[in-house]
């Protein structure tokens, strides 16, 4: 089980809960179509945003599987987005991870700070075996900062399901719990 009862710090980034005074700060990067291209929601509205956060500010523990941790990444007191982290089964120790960043902050490596601390918590404080992290084939940047992290691609499916309208396919990343450790926290 994990519960975050005080903010995570990385080496430039607090990952913390969601609060209410951070709707303003979401709603800057959820509502940019560039950020909803490759995600399963539209841009988001404010009333759909304040929605939104009213359920991430419950996911702030992983206590049985099915659940979900989501942070928000914190860069020096503005929300410039979040990662998560689900615990898909107890039995079999596995996990899955996403993350997503306001691309006025893109390019510097925050996105891969912040995932690879949902990797730490997965693997270190879970007791994971394996973290699955998924991607539409065209989201070119999520496929490369899984790259960066380590994760093996695992599978391609082609055409495997409809989204937002068309025929889509997903690139499945995972990494085992030794190859975490054989890395030693890669960058
Ligand atoms: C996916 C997403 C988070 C990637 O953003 P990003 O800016 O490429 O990722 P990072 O913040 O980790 O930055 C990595 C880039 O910074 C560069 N970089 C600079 N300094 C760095 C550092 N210290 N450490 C690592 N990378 C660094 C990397 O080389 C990389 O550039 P490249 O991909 O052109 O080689 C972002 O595009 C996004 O949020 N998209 C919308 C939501 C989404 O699709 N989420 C994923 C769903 S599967």
């Amino acid at each position: 089980m994990i519960e975050i009862n005080a903010p995570i710090r990385t080496e430039r980034l607090v990952l913390r809960p969601f609060t209410a005074a951070d709707e303003a700060d979401m709603l800057a990067f959820e509502s940019r179509p560039d950020v909803a291209r490759y995600l399963f929601n539209e841009p988001r509205t404010p009333e759909g945003n304040a929605r939104e956060l009213a359920v991430r500010q419950e996911q702030t523990a992983l206590r049985a599987e099915g659940d979900t941790l989501l942070l928000a990444v914190d860069l020096e007191g503005t929300v410039i987005g979040y990662t998560l982290l689900t615990w898909l089964s107890e039995q079999h120790r596995q996990g899955e991870f996403g993350y997503v960043l306001h691309p006025g902050h893109g390019g510097r490596g925050l996105a891969t700070e912040a995932a690879r601390e949902m990797l730490r918590l997965g693997f270190e404080e879970l007791g994971l075996h394996r973290v699955i992290g998924r991607c539409d084939p065209r989201n070119e940047a999520s496929a490369r900062l899984m790259g960066r992290l380590g994760m093996r691609q695992e599978a391609h499916f082609v055409e495997s399901e409809i989204f937002k309208g068309a025929w889509g396919g997903e690139l499945h990343f995972a990494m085992l719990a030794r190859e975490w450790e054989a890395a030693g926290r890669p960058n």
